[in-house]
């Protein structure tokens, strides 16, 4: 299969084409990837950017459509959310039918109907990016929850920061905090917990010498699931620091699990703690967008028009609708503070037992 990249920003060029060297690279001559390299469009004139990281850019998405063979071609939608519906239509108006869109799939749920009704009328095949769905992580903890060792699930909360400064203060591209880090958490909420309604939102602006980027700075989400569970997730878009943590508690024991938070490093750690016994810790090499982009390709690769075992289209689609929700919430209650989560204690960790466990 050949790629090409829409949208040549931060994710098409920084997170994807650096994975797909790579699988290319390790990919032996029985694989699927075709011997050409990616192709790149963007509105931006990338020309220079992509011979710098030896790629071609098409003049135009016509161009790209009679260069990379649509029928043979996964396209990679890299562009800001609020772009969506235009660009799966101008793509599905040349031919491309095998599509993985960035998340948010849709920046409301206006736009999710229309992306929706639009791959139903022309048969596309979308796949939303979620590589916390297929972490090792979100793997770790969906074998734990409801096991013998911790017993039923009972709570979910998720930590999401990071400094985000430069690139909100610059222009658009999200219309809130909900839409930056909670797909993912929201993702495998759904994903450990099954459906829910959010009951509680909150967001702030964020605020820098005068200037001001409304619901940009940090929010507060809980979701109560249909069995019972409860999630809660805060994010902030101000923070000093970066984290992408979770807290699992079950009915016995629980696990404070830590997904990486940049692409500078690609392990996963959680520890489990069962009753009153010593924490065990685990450490694990979590390339999850290698993961879930190698498992698409072989999937498109194989001619499957449904995923095998894959629900990150049902799972997309339920979460532009539940942080739409969420933003309603937030809209309709200006004066709701963002509670502050406090520092959790640190995790008293049993390390004599050895550097990784596994789960
Ligand atoms: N930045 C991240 O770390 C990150 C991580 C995961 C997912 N994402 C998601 O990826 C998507 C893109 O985010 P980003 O951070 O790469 O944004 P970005 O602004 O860095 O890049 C987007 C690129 O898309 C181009 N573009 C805009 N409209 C276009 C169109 N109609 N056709 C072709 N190109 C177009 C822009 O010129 C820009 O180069 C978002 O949905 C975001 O949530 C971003």
């Amino acid at each position: 299969m050949r790629t090409l990249i829409v949208g040549f920003g931060r994710s098409g060029a920084g997170l994807h084409l650096p994975v797909l060297r790579r699988l290319r690279a390790e990919a032996g001559a029985a694989d699927h990837w075709s011997p050409e390299p990616p192709l790149v469009w963007d509105v931006r004139d990338v020309r220079q950017e992509a011979a710098a990281a030896g790629l071609a850019a098409a003049g135009s998405l016509e161009e790209a459509a009679a260069t990379a063979d649509p029928a043979r071609t996964v396209v990679h939608v890299c562009t800001p959310p609020m772009e969506r519906p235009h660009v799966l239509e101008q793509l599905a108006d040349l031919g491309f039918t095998r599509l993985l869109v960035e998340k948010p799939l849709a920046a409301d749920t206006a736009s999710l109907e229309a992306v929706d009704a639009l791959a139903r009328k022309r048969g596309l095949i979308l796949r939303v990016i979620s590589p916390w769905l297929s972490s090792e992580l979100t793997g770790a903890l969906r074998r734990l929850a409801g096991g013998p060792r911790l017993g039923a699930l009972r709570s979910l909360a998720f930590r999401q920061l990071k400094p985000r400064w430069t690139r909100s203060l610059n222009g658009p591209g999200h219309p809130t905090v909900f839409d930056v880090e909670l797909p993912h958490s929201v993702g495998v909420a759904l994903r450990l917990a099954g459906d829910a309604q959010p009951v509680r939102a909150a967001w702030e602006d964020l605020r820098l010498g005068g200037r001001t980027v409304p619901r940009m700075g940090r929010g507060h989400l809980e979701l109560r699931h249909e069995n019972g569970t409860t999630s809660e997730f805060f994010t902030d878009l101000t923070a000093p620091v970066r984290e992408r943590s979770v807290v699992m508690r079950c009915a016995t024991g629980e696990v404070t699990g830590h997904y990486p938070v940049s692409e500078a490093d690609h392990h996963a750690q959680w520890t489990v703690r069962e009753g009153a016994g010593a924490a065990r810790r685990s450490v694990v090499h979590d390339e999850a967008l290698a993961t879930f982009l190698r498992d698409a390709y072989r999937d498109f690769a194989e001619g499957r028009t449904t995923a095998r075992g894959a629900d990150d289209y049902a799972i997309g689609r339920r979460v532009v609708e539940i942080l739409q929700e969420a933003k309603s919430l937030a809209e309709a209650s200006p004066t709701a503070r963002v509670p502050d989560p406090g520092e959790r204690p640190a995790e008293p960790v049993d390390l004599s037992k050895g550097a990784a466990h596994d789960v």
